[in-house]
């Protein structure tokens, strides 16, 4: 795993191949002492948010993903994979990260 500051304070992580997750599906990562669930979305894109949900805990790497949001498999609440916001209002949110390919390898921004 390697790591690139920049003039922001954010840091730039590689966390594996891309090749490692699978389509449609989501594989949570520990970061920077941090649980992050990555998403291969159906599209090809890579999202990632917080792994556990805000409601009580439920594994988010194990949801419902499409192109905007992930279903949390216990309780079914959704959360936006753009923004971490619930549809539902009063559960709270999950924080996302920016998350990209090159060279076949997953990189994800931590703030
Ligand atoms: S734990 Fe995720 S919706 Fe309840």
């Amino acid at each position: 795993m390697t790591a690139l500051h920049d003039a922001c304070a954010a840091v730039t992580v590689e966390i594996g191949a891309l090749t490692d997750l699978t389509l449609g599906e989501g594989r949570t990562y520990a970061v920077d002492g941090r649980q992050i669930a990555v998403y291969l979305l159906s599209d090809g894109t890579v999202r990632a948010t917080d792994a556990m949900c805000p409601h009580r805990s439920g594994p988010l790497a194990d949801g419902q993903i499409d192109t905007t949001v992930v279903v949390c498999p216990l309780h079914q609440y959704a959360f936006s994979l753009e923004t971490g916001a619930c549809t539902t209002p009063g559960i709270g949110s999950v924080r996302t990260y920016p998350a990209h390919v090159s060279d076949g390898r997953i990189h994800l921004t931590l703030r």
